[in-house]
């Protein structure tokens, strides 16, 4: 192919579902041609003759493939996360040259990112990882987008995903920016993960209480979702919540979520969430409850046995029904709060780890649409960071102290009430429990650092005078000055 056919300002690589929507919402943008490849042509003859009105380009071999792109070529791949990645990559950088990008938009973990970057960059080609949420419906009609990378391939970039990105509503801004360099936008959109792993179980925690506590069906409890939804809770995941538990199962006339087997999959952006966070020291209590439950609910041979273990002697029941609801909601909304906010603490220990500049305001904003976390309160928190960028704890912005002081007796009677009950409410109880522990004056910490000084000679610091202590626990117990082992 020679140089004149060179005439697509984007491409894609992967026409699975993600990358053919993606290729479709490109081609629908004022300005856009779209060059595409599937490593199978298949693929590609199949988008081609089902979508003759978007004008692809489409190309058989990777030389093609880059011969009908314009300089600097731009490539977005979307193919399974992992070996495939790195072979569409080795195959485009046989092709392209310096100044040219490559863009991973596949679900990969950020090491992986950083190392793929530092190796592309070598070549002078740039790479970028970036985060794309919002699953087939948002790649083809706007979806948040969270692109790494370096300052350079932005300038080429950021224009395209700008045309596709969703549109916050509030502003009518993208829901796109650049987070940061290299792994960055695979970061944030693997905390993204995680914070929907929480926002889902603390739903799902809500929804059983409801139903457990006061015996409404599926539907009733669709009702109270889509009342939810109109308030501060308003919110894709609560709006999709009341769709499926009105949803009725075809075959035997039930609700669905009574048919529908009670073991929750995960394709892993969970566990690396909380698995970050544990190597960062960043107590993520609600992203771990939520991801650890999904755990707990896949072990059928575990959960078989240990339904013989003895529960509380008397039946679960709620004399004020609609009190109740209201504690639940006021209890989800403030369990949210703590997730969210750790979630934010996690993107900010991740940036002062590996050196990026981290808008927290700018993340809050491009999740506001097309991504599956998406909810009014992310206005909330953007409003929060725009204030104080420094921001140590988002919890303790007016606006959550507000929220947290309504609910909080709310919040506590629930997780009494679980815990009486015999309901499990871990992502609730973990939240409060965190909650009550950042904002505790003292913490039994002293005591935790007193026995590791004791078995393992870790020393303390105390709270009278600074330097470092041992206690000569097995000697005659008088105190010393010690080097900081800490
Ligand atoms: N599905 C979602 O809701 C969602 C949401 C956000 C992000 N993502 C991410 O987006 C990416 C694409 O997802 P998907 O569901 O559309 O597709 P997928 O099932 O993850 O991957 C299928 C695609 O990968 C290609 N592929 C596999 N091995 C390859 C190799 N060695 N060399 C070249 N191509 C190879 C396949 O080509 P062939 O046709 O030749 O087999 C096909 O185009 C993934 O990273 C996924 O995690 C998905």
């Amino acid at each position: 192919m020679t140089e004149s056919l060179a005439h697509a300002n984007i491409g894609v690589v992967g026409l699975a579902v993600m990358g053919s929507n993606l290729a479709r919402n490109l081609a629908s943008r004022e300005g856009n041609t779209v060059a595409v490849f599937n490593r199978s042509y298949e693929k590609t003859a199949d988008l081609i003759a089902e979508h003759p009105e978007a004008g692809f380009v489409p190309a058989q071999t990777y030389e093609e493939f880059a011969a009908s792109l314009q300089k600097p070529r731009t490539a977005i791949i979307m193919v399974k996360a992992g070996a495939a990645t790195d072979a569409v990559i080795n195959a485009l950088v046989e092709v392209f040259e310096p100044g040219d990008i490559i863009v991973d938009g596949g679900n990969a973990y950020f090491p992986d990112t950083i190392r793929r970057e530092k190796a592309v960059r070598e070549t002078g080609i740039n790479f970028v990882g970036a985060g794309i949420s919002g699953g087939e419906e948002g790649a083809l009609h706007g979806p948040s987008i969270m692109p790494g990378g370096s300052d350079e391939s932005w300038i080429t970039l950021g224009p395209i995903l700008r045309s596709i990105a969703a549109i916050a509503p509030e502003d009518g801004e993208p829901c796109v920016t650049h987070v940061g360099h290299d792994g960055a936008g695979h970061f944030v959109k693997m905390v993204h993960n995680g914070i929907e792993y929480a926002d889902m179980q603390l739903i799902a925690e809500a929804y059983d209480l409801i139903r457990r506590g006061t015996g409404k069906s599926p539907a009733e409890i669709a009702d109270i979702f889509a009342e939810w939804n109109t308030g501060e809770l308003e919110s894709y995941l609560i709006e999709i919540t009341a769709e499926v538990l009105r949803q009725i199962d075809a075959s035997t006339g039930k609700p669905l979520v009574d048919v529908i087997l009670d073991q929750a999959g995960a394709k892993g952006t969970g566990a690396w969430t909380v698995q970050t966070a544990l190597s960062l020291g960043v107590p993520v209590s609600g992203i771990a409850e939520a991801t650890f439950a999904r755990s707990l609910s896949s072990h059928p041979e575990q959960r078989d046995v240990a339904q013989t273990l003895p529960g509380p002697d008397e039946e679960f029941t709620v004399t004020d029904g609609d009190g109740f609801i209201e504690d639940v909601r006021r209890a989800l909304y403030a369990s949210k709060i703590v997730a969210y906010s750790q979630g934010f603490d996690e993107i900010r220990a991740g940036a002062a780890e590996y050196n990026w500049n981290i808008d927290l305001a700018a993340i809050a904003k491009i999740w506001r649409a097309g991504c599956i976390i998406r909810a009014q309160f992310l206005n909330r928190i953007a409003d929060a960071y725009v204030e104080n960028a420094e921001l140590p704890v988002l919890m303790t912005a007016p606006y959550f102290v507000d929220a947290l002081t309504r609910g909080q007796s709310a919040w506590r009677r629930v997780v009494a009430t679980a815990a009486a009950a015999g309901i499990p409410a871990p992502a609730f109880s973990s939240s409060l429990a965190y909650y009550d522990g950042i904002r505790a004056d003292r913490l039994p910490a002293s005591l935790i650092q007193g026995q590791r000084d004791f078995f393992g000679a870790h020393t303390y610091k105390r709270i009278d005078r600074p330097g470092t202590f041992h206690t000569l626990w097995s000697g005659d117990r008088t105190e010393v000055e010690a080097e900081d082992t800490h």
